[in-house]
């Protein structure tokens, strides 16, 4: 019988384990800043089914996913997300938190979410595993802040909109230089935008979407960069685990 979260090279089809994966997913040297983004789409380039990404998940997606997450120093994400995804309760497993103190990181890496306008539930931050950052802008409303400050704490970058390299330099300064983002597209636009994306590790769902669903970025914008293919796996399921890494200069 075929296991649905097996996971194989596209050349050789070995599968691999969790520790051959957290070591393929792993960078040379974690002091040097480095963000990491993470997505899934449809083939046809849909990167939500009826609204969440959720409905786009495979079981070798959802591996993968959470040894990401394992990986991470602080897991960043946008508040449209946070809202839509109904973000609570985040905590990783027994099994990663046991690695993580192995390997000599925190036991639960907090989260970072990005907000302009700070519309973000209180109760839903406190219930977080550890105090969440919120990063934010000079113009958020004092009143707004005060609501948030009580659960998580404020970092401002960016007058009236959050700056990512500011968000980037902040974080790896507060002792946190491996970001992995979750999103989502309006957040990836502007981090494409201003040049912060070192690495993006898109899942390929096997499904055709159809319909008028965004993709995994959303901007006005063109602002290419040149990526190269670090890593291509394949689950036993059909779905494909891309990792590219910014292109050499
Ligand atoms: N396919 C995938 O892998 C994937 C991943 C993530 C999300 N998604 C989907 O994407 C949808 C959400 O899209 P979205 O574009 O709303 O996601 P988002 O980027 O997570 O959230 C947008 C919100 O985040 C805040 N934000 C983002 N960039 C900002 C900046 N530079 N400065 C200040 N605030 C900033 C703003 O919050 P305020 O409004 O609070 O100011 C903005 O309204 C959901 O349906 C979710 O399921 C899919």
């Amino acid at each position: 019988m075929v296991n649905a979260s097996e996971i194989h090279t596209l050349m050789a089809g070995a599968s691999l384990t969790d520790e051959q994966l957290l070591a393929s997913y792993s960078v040379a040297d974690r002091s040097v800043p480095w963000l990491r983004a993470n997505f899934i789409s449809s083939i046809d380039g849909a990167a939500t089914h009826e609204g969440t990404s959720g409905g786009l998940g495979t079981d070798a997606d959802g591996r993968v996913f959470a040894l990401l997450r394992r990986l991470a120093d602080v897991i960043v994400v946008g508040a449209g997300t946070v809202r839509q995804e109904g973000y609570r309760n985040l905590a990783l497993d027994d099994e990663a938190v046991a690695w993580r103190t192995a390997n000599g990181l925190s036991a639960q890496p907090p989260f970072a979410v990005v907000s302009a306008s700070l519309r973000l539930e209180p109760n839903d931050l406190a219930s977080y595993a550890t105090r969440p950052f919120i990063i934010t802008t000079e113009s958020a409303s004092e009143q707004a802040r005060a609501r948030v400050e009580k659960v998580a704490e404020i970092i401002i970058a960016g007058d009236t909109s959050v700056d990512t390299v500011e968000l980037k330099h902040a974080l790896a300064e507060r002792g946190y230089p491996q970001l992995h983002s979750e999103g989502g597209p309006t957040l990836f636009a502007t981090m494409i935008a201003e040049g912060v994306v070192d690495e993006l590790c898109l899942t390929l769902s096997p499904r055709l979407e159809g319909g008028s669903a965004r993709r995994i970025v959303d901007a006005a914008e063109a602002t290419p960069q040149d990526m190269a293919l670090a890593q291509a796996l394949s689950g036993a399921d059909g779905t494909l685990l891309l990792r590219y890494v910014r292109a050499a200069r």
